[in-house]
């Protein structure tokens, strides 16, 4: 139905973190009257949420921003706003606007909660409108939210990080670890469950962090006290750091059958050398120490990793200590990135910066060992029933889609009504990463 209320289009980039805040960008904009537009050319608000993670992330940003020129040349009430780690950067803003003088609003993650006000000073004649926060606020509760990954819900549980990988950004566009408190998680959590979400992922870039600024509630205490919730759903987490990946932990993940059967521990390198220059507080014999701890308490536990190649100065030696823990672990998934420069990082200043070419060929051998782990893993699922949650449609494949307990992918097919349920699936073909099945109906 065709209404005369005003629309919003967002694009978002970057990490699950920024999903959810664009969740809470629509739901603001909903509040203020606004509906979401098909695409771009119908929206009369287009919010970009932007992350600067890796250079190709404020590239591609860019990039699309700028192509916007047209259409507000042609529309000159169209409103872009544009927010999230990219302009939270010291300085950003400013040269963005120099570069896209068109752009009508910028914000930075620190001020996300107060986007209204300024959507208001520019509907009310000030030309551009610039605030982003120097430093984060107090944590702002009940924002409201238009949350779009229905069975799934994405849950904050502490802001920013303290701990200065010597490669990352984040710390410096998100700033210090703040927790929430447990009882404002364990509400959000209730309500969601309530309303027929039937999977809860909670969100850090250190949820092992959880509580150290409040020094009441632990991580591991908070997972049992959410696991206690009735009804049937899956609980998630992202992301560990394997510093602080714990027994307590293990134990909370070991005794609450509603906690998936999967971790993310992002390990980046497995040369020490290089683990004590980007400052990860861990050896390569600590991280496969945990993996062993982890999997004589819970054996069946898969765990999914983060790496990194060409970091400044590693040796092919450094990467062949990489590319032997790939082996080892036997991850069942990875995400490889190249080394990106980031201004203000202590990694930018490093000597050894490693070409471009030999990064290139780094990851392409690491992709080929992981995708060969990927593969076998999934042949051991051929002829097997596993519970899915269903949770989408994929339009190309024409099949339904959702995970099992261990955060494989499944497509099958089936009709809308399977949407948010858990289905059993029996897998008739395995590829690379996904699989193939039929509902069997019990
Ligand atoms: N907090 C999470 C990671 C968040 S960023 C953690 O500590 O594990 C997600 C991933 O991006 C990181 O794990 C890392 O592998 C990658 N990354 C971060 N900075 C990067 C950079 N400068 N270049 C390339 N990859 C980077
Ligand atoms: Fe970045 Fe390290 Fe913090 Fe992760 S833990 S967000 S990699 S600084
Ligand atoms: Fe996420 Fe990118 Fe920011 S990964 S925290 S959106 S820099």
């Amino acid at each position: 139905m065709e209404t005369n209320r005003k629309k919003y289009y967002i694009t978002t980039y970057g990490c699950q973190m920024n999903l959810h805040e664009s969740e809470k960008i629509a739901g603001i904009l909903c509040e203020m009257g606004y509906e979401l537009a098909e695409n771009e050319k119908e929206a009369d608000i287009i919010v970009f949420n932007t992350c600067c993670i890796r250079e190709n992330a404020e590239d591609r940003a860019e990039g699309n921003i700028g192509a916007l020129k047209q259409l507000k040349r042609k529309n000159k009430d169209l409103i872009i706003a544009v927010g999230g780690c990219m302009t939270q950067q010291e300085g950003y803003a400013d040269k963005l606007l120099e570069k896209l003088p068109f752009i009508d609003i910028v914000f930075g993650t620190h001020n996300l909660e107060q986007l209204r006000p300024l959507i208001e000073k520019r509907l009310n004649g000030k030309k551009h409108v610039k605030e982003v926060w120097e430093k984060e606020g107090e944590i702002v509760e009940n924002t409201p939210k238009t949350r779009t990954s229905y069975p799934n819900a994405w849950v904050n549980i502490v802001y920013g990080c303290n701990n200065f990988c010597t490669y990352c950004i984040v710390p410096y566009v998100r700033g210090r670890e703040r927790s929430r408190k447990p009882e404002d998680i364990i509400n959000e959590c209730r309500s969601l469950i309530k309303e027929g979400y039937k999977e809860i992922t909670l969100l850090g870039q250190n949820v092992n962090s959880y509580g150290k600024d409040l020094g009441t509630t632990s991580f591991a205490d908070l997972i049992n006290e959410i696991a206690k919730i009735d009804g049937k759903f899956r609980l998630r987490f992202m992301t560990n750091h394997p510093k602080d990946f714990s027994l307590e932990l293990i134990e909370a993940l070991k005794n609450n059958p509603k906690v998936c059967k999967v971790v993310h521990l992002p390990v980046q390198a497995g040369s020490n050398r290089i683990l004590k220059l980007m400052n990860r507080h861990y050896t390569r014999e600590d991280y496969l120490s945990k993996i062993k701890l982890l999997r004589e308490n819970i054996p069946d536990m898969a765990v999914t990793t983060d790496i990194m190649v060409g970091f400044p100065t590693e040796t092919e030696e450094d990467f062949l200590d990489t590319l032997n823990l790939v082996k080892e672990v036997g991850f069942s998934g990875a995400f490889t990135f190249i080394y990106s420069k980031r201004n203000g990082t202590p990694a930018a200043k490093m000597d050894g910066q490693i070409d471009e070419e030999t990064s290139k060929r780094r990851i392409m051998q690491l992709i080929d060992v992981q995708n060969t782990a990927n593969r076998n893993q999934s042949k051991g699922y051929l002829g097997k029933t596993i519970e899915i949650l269903c949770e989408g449609y994929d339009e190309k494949r024409g099949k339904y889609l959702g995970r099992d307990v261990y955060g494989r992918m499944a497509y099958f097919s089936g009709d809308e009504s399977l949407l948010g349920q858990f289905v059993n699936v029996k897998i008739t073909k395995t590829g690379g990463m996904s699989l193939l099945g039929d509902v069997v109906k019990d």
